[in-house]
C-alpha cells in the first residue's frame, strides 16, 4: 500500500499558508483545470500568491501550462484561492498526493469547492466547446481500489464510509444553471451551451481505448478525463459542497476497430478497401478548444461565484 500522509502533514501545509495569508481566510477554493488557469489572474484582489514548491507536504505538478500557485484574493466579493495547476494520478503521484491541496483548503476554512476540467464528449449530443456541469461520476479506478480515501480514515475530515449518493451539490447545481439560463451574454452571443451529465474518471495518461470507449458508453458516461474525481471524493469526505463542470474539448468518436481480416478477404475479392477517417484525441486540440472558450468559462464562474 502506498505511503499515508499524516494528519499533521496536512496541517503543517495548513499552518505555513496561513502564515502567507495572515488573517484572510478563502470560503471558496477553485481549481483551475486546463484553460481556467487565467481566472486566478483576474481576482479583483490578490492577496497572497503562494508557490506548491514553497508550501510543505506539496508534490509539484508536472502537467504543461499549468502554472503550480495557490492564489488568494476576491472574486465576485467572495474570498476565494484558486489552485493555479492540479495535480493528476497519470504524473505519478497517489491519489491522496493528488488531493492533499484539497484538504489543506479545507483547513485554511474553504467550504466550497469549484473544480474545472476539460473532457472529451462521449454523449453524441455533446460539442466541442460546451459545457457540461457534472451531476455524478464513474470512477472505474475507484471500484478497482484507486480511491484517496483508501488507508486508515482520518477522522478529523470525516467518517470512514462516506456516502457520496450526493457529491456533486444540487443546491451549487441549481445555481449554476440558473446563472446560465438568465445570461443572455453567455447563452446567444457567446453561444456557450450548457449541459449535465456523468463524468468517468480514467486514470491516463493514454486516453481510452475504442473498446474502453464503448464500455464508458454502455456505462452511461456522458465524458471522460483525468482528473476530479479524486479531488471532489476527498472534498466530500471533510463536508465540503462541490461544483464540478467540465469543458467539452473533443468529441469521443465510437467506431469499431478495423476487422483486418475481412479488410484482407475484401482486398483478395478485389472489392475497394473502405477508408475510416480516424478522428484520435489530440492534447493539442485539447487545449486550444481550452484556450478559446476560457474567457466564457471565467464568466460563467463568476457569475456563480456571485450567487454561492
Ligand atoms: Cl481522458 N479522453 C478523451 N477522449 N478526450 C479527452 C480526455 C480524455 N480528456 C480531455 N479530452
Amino acid at each position: 500500500m502506498a505511503q499515508q500522509i499524516p494528519y499533521k502533514t496536512y496541517e503543517q501545509s495548513a499552518e505555513y499558508i496561513k502564515t502567507q495569508i495572515v488573517d484572510f481566510q478563502p470560503y471558496i477554493g477553485i481549481v483551475c483545470g486546463s484553460g481556467l488557469g487565467s481566472l486566478a489572474d483576474t481576482l479583483e484582489r490578490i492577496v497572497a500568491v503562494v508557490k506548491y514548491e514553497d508550501i510543505p507536504g506539496f508534490v509539484r505538478s508536472t502537467a504543461e501550462g499549468h502554472a503550480g500557485q495557490l492564489v488568494f484574493g476576491e472574486l465576485s466579493g467572495k474570498r476565494v484561492v484558486c489552485m493555479q495547476g492540479r495535480f493528476h494520478c497519470y504524473e505519478g503521484y497517489t491519489t491522496q498526493q493528488a488531493t492533499f491541496p484539497v484538504r489543506v483548503m479545507h483547513l485554511i476554512g474553504v467550504r466550497v469547492l469549484l473544480i474545472t476540467n476539460a473532457a472529451g464528449g462521449i454523449n453524441p449530443a455533446y460539442e466541442v466547446g460546451d459545457v457540461a456541469l457534472i451531476s455524478d461520476h464513474l470512477s472505474l479506478p475507484g471500484i478497482a481500489g484507486s480511491n484517496a480515501l483508501i488507508g486508515p480514515n482520518i477522522g478529523e475530515f470525516g467518517v470512514r464510509f462516506p456516502p457520496i449518493s450526493d457529491l456533486y451539490t444540487p443546491r451549487l447545481r441549481h445555481i449554476a444553471a440558473r446563472v446560465y439560463l438568465t445570461s443572455n451574454y453567455l447563452r446567444n452571443e457567446r453561444k456557450l451551451h450548457l449541459r449535465e451529465g456523468i463524468y468517468a474518471w480514467v486514470y491516463g495518461p493514454c486516453y481510452e481505448s475504442r473498446a474502453e470507449l464503448r464500455a464508458l458508453r454502455m456505462l452511461g458516461a456522458d465524458l471522460v478525463g483525468m482528473s476530479t474525481v479524486p479531488e471532489a471524493v476527498v472534498a466530500k469526505h471533510c463536508g465540503m459542497e462541490v461544483l464540478a463542470m467540465s469543458l467539452v474539448t473533443n468529441k469521443c468518436v465510437d467506431r469499431r476497430e478495423p476487422n483486418t481480416i475481412d479488410a484482407m478477404v475484401a482486398e483478395l475479392a478485389g472489392k475497394p478497401l473502405e477508408m475510416v477517417v480516424e478522428e484520435f484525441p489530440h492534447h493539442e486540440e485539447v487545449l486550444a478548444v481550452a484556450a478559446a472558450r476560457t474567457l466564457d468559462i471565467q464568466d460563467f464562474v463568476k457569475a456563480i461565484v456571485k450567487e454561492i
